[in-house]
């Protein structure tokens, strides 16, 4: 009985990066059956591999394990940045890679605009505050959910702050890439008390992930 596993409770942003994150652990020989088809469940066990997993939304990946009611969260760069919570990065897991931009109409380009203050619209105001004053810019930040490049196709904004992927939804509205703020791809973070009192067990999963980063195709 002394050899029980402690169980792992794993926070995945919902989407594109838990099946990647899935593809891995698969690959480590662990069962995602459940977590890959969860139905309205919002907690998925796997007691076979003491594994528990919550599909959440990114924004809220770095809170729950900041909490420590997840031992380990994988999430976007630019999630993690915009939280600026005390976690430990522990892999740079390379997938959902994208760029964090600063993108508007081509320089010359811009219609003219009534406001006052260079205005920017974003799903990541924190970054935004922070890249602009690190510059001595003086800006309004126009927070948004999504949809971002509204903001200067509609007159509400200047230009964006966002991420940008293939760079289709930019062109397919006229704007492009002014300036880059940092790359940003999935990243494996894990909550500070965690790292202690569950050492060995993440530190065989991390090193198992990294394997399979290793030998990925
Ligand atoms: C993201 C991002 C951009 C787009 C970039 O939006 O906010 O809008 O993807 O990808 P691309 O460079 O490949 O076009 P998402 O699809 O998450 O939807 P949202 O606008 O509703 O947030």
């Amino acid at each position: 009985m002394g050899n029980e596993q402690q169980v792992i409770t794993m926070a995945l942003a919902k989407g594109r990066l838990a099946e990647k994150t899935f593809d891995l652990l698969e690959k480590m020989g662990l069962d995602c059956t459940g977590p890959r088809n969860p139905g309205r469940q919002l907690v998925i066990e796997d007691p076979a591999s003491a594994m528990r997993y919550i599909l959440v939304k990114p924004s809220d990946v770095a809170t729950y394990v900041d909490h420590g009611v997840a031992d380990l969260g994988v999430v976007g760069k630019d999630s993690l940045l915009e939280a600026g919570r005390p976690l430990y990065e522990l892999l740079d897991l390379g997938f959902g890679a994208c760029r964090l931009c600063v993108a508007g109409y081509p320089r010359g380009e811009e219609p003219s605009v009534s406001h006052a203050t260079f205005r920017v619209a974003t799903k990541y105001p924190n970054i935004a505050r922070s890249y602009f004053s690190s510059q001595g810019r003086t800006i309004e930040i126009i927070e948004l959910h999504g949809s971002v490049e509204l903001g200067p196709v509609i007159g509400l904004s200047d230009v964006i702050l966002d991420i940008v992927e293939s760079g289709a939804t930019l062109r397919a509205n006229g704007l492009e890439v002014l300036e880059e703020v940092c790359p940003c791809s999935a990243r494996l973070v894990c909550n500070r008390v965690s790292l202690k009192t569950k050492r060995e067990r993440i530190r065989s999963l991390v090193d198992g992930l990294a394997e399979g980063l290793g030998s990925r195709a």
